[in-house]
């Protein structure tokens, strides 16, 4: 069986700031690849930037830079985000690295010797200010949609790739495939919209500007930024370089994550470019929807855009990752509102999970100094439906992980916790106590916090701090931090609980919070 997991993101166009939407890709591909890992997977995680093209260009002469200079100081702008939300890649490709360059070059000299590109003619309506080609029906009112004046048409030489060579072949690949395109509804999207109309084929080059990798037997084209990117994701593990070692270990990727935005370059055009190159393709392609705004999508001059450092500062990294994974559906668009923020913050972070684990640890001091109890290990009638859930949820929880549906897997957990919180108040330890029961008291306590074990390896992968935090407050050693440890009893008893914890979260003012975060 292969034990490697490489996983992707896409590579960012470093032209402004990051926000939550932008942040989310990247935190779903960090979840699943911590996930992994955890099952025993050697993963590998790419992510990066896509540093070429006209926009790059344009913004860069905005901010009165060189493209390099511009390219160089965003890049490292993304690194320090993701280093302040835990992102744990292997490795982060630039498209204007060497490394990537040059093999990109020599995969379209080869799909040029091979007959799959081709050298043809361009034609389309053209805006001289802004240096786009459009469709009619991207038109307003038959003008440029971008700075409203008056479109040409153009023609130029350009580079084609041979689509329509493949048609009949990804079709196929889909058919035999059913894992390639998830949600499966994408593939339906891809065929009505685009293959059964007849796949045109691509332009892949363009002479209209110069920031881009330049066609080594024609260098006055520069190589469309689409092919250029796309190619990352085999760059970056030294596919065709003196070193492809890694290429070797992990090709094909098991899961490369794309927004919906970007699913048709991922859909048809990579799976096409990966077959000309004779490449295994990869094993599922997740498409995800988008975090909307109640005013629809985030924009700069809507002045609606939610940046994650906000939300980090204020609440901490693990309540904005929660946030992002659990209102995020894969399948559906997903809605950020600063009431909805607060209220998962207040009652799912702070009631919830923050509150079952200060309970049970002061009881724990209260009753046995600090101490987790005995256990007979035969469990009495309550206990054992509280161990069949416990179990139960712990197999949804894998289930819905192992296919990505993070945002139903994080519920599962939750309703684990509620009935862990549940538990407390149907063994009501205080009257066990006070009715001196005491084996039922050393039970319930034992079971408690055996749920909270379970619980805070469970969270993981999400929220690796408010774990670490919560083992570390009810004393449990590494060895017992396991995944494959989630399923046993183990040996707990004898184990010091932290005297006095710190809550796990602190509960927010609701109005407060409101007025910081629309601010
Ligand atoms: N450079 C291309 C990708 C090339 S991959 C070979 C690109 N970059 S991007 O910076 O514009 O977008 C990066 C990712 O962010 C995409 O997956 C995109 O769908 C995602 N998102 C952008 N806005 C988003 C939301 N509001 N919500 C969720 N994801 C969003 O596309």
């Amino acid at each position: 069986m292969k034990n490697t997991f490489y996983v992707t993101t896409p590579i960012y166009y470093p032209s402004g700031k990051f926000h939550i939407g932008t942040a989310y890709t990247t935190v779903l591909a960090d979840t699943i690849k911590r996930y992994k890992k955890l099952r025993g997977y050697d993963t590998y995680m790419l992510t990066g930037t896509d540093e070429h093209g006209q926009k790059i260009q344009t913004v860069a002469e905005k901010a009165g830079k060189t493209p390099q200079q511009y390219v160089d100081e965003m890049a490292q702008q993304a690194k320090e985000l993701w280093a302040k939300m835990h992102i744990s890649y292997d490795d982060f490709i630039r498209t204007t690295e060497d490394r990537h360059k040059k093999i990109a070059q020599k995969i379209f000299e080869y799909f040029l010797e091979k007959g799959d590109i081709y050298k043809g003619e361009y034609e389309g309506l053209y805006c001289m200010p802004c240096e786009s080609y459009f469709t009619e029906t991207q038109l307003v009112d038959g003008k440029c949609p971008d700075c409203g004046r008056e479109v040409k048409l153009m023609k130029e030489e350009a580079y084609f790739f041979n689509m329509k060579k493949y048609a009949d072949r990804l079709l196929k690949y889909y058919d035999e495939h059913p894992e390639f395109i998830q949600p499966e509804y994408r593939k339906t999207e891809m065929l009505n919209n685009f293959i059964k109309p007849g796949l045109e084929d691509l332009c892949v080059s363009r002479t209209s500007f110069d920031w881009g990798i330049k066609v080594p037997s024609d260098p006055k084209h520069v190589i469309y930024v689409w092919l250029d990117a796309l190619t990352n994701y085999l760059t970056a593990l030294g596919y065709l370089s003196e070193d492809d070692t890694l290429f070797k270990k992990y090709w094909p990727a098991d899961l490369q994550i794309v927004g919906k935005d970007i699913a048709r370059f991922h859909l048809i055009y990579w799976p096409i470019f990966l077959m000309a190159l004779d490449l295994p393709l990869p094993k599922t392609i997740l498409v995800h929807n988008w975090i909307m705004m109640k005013d629809g999508k985030m924009s700069k001059s809507k002045g609606n855009v939610v940046y994650p450092e906000k939300l980090i500062d204020r609440y901490g990294l693990d309540a904005t990752r929660y946030f992002l994974l659990r209102e995020l559906p894969i399948s559906q668009d997903g809605l950020y509102t600063p009431e909805s923020f607060v209220e998962r913050y207040n009652s799912d972070l702070c009631n919830d999970l923050g509150n079952l684990v200060n309970r049970t640890v002061s009881m724990v001091n209260k009753y046995f100094e600090g101490k987790v109890p005995e256990y007979n290990g035969t469990p009495n009638e309550v206990d054992k439906e509280f161990e069949e859930f416990t179990n139960n949820q712990i197999e949804k929880v894998e289930q819905l992980m192992d296919k990505y549906e993070l945002s139903n897997a994080i519920p599962e957990i939750w309703s684990l916790i509620s009935r862990t919180n549940k538990y407390i108040d149907e063994t009501r330890p205080w009257e066990l106590a006070k009715n001196e029961e005491t084996e039922k008291l050393q039970s319930s306590m034992y079971h408690l916090i055996e749920n909270i074990r379970k619980i805070g390896i469970l969270v993981m992968p999400i929220m690796e701090e408010t774990s670490q935090n919560l083992l570390k407050q009810i004393g449990i050693p590494e060895k017992m931090q396991t995944w494959d440890s989630l399923k046993n009893y183990n040996k707990l008893s004898g184990i010091k609980v932290i005297e006095k914890g710190e809550p796990l979260f602190m509960r927010k003012n609701m109005e407060e919070e409101l007025e910081y975060l629309r601010n």
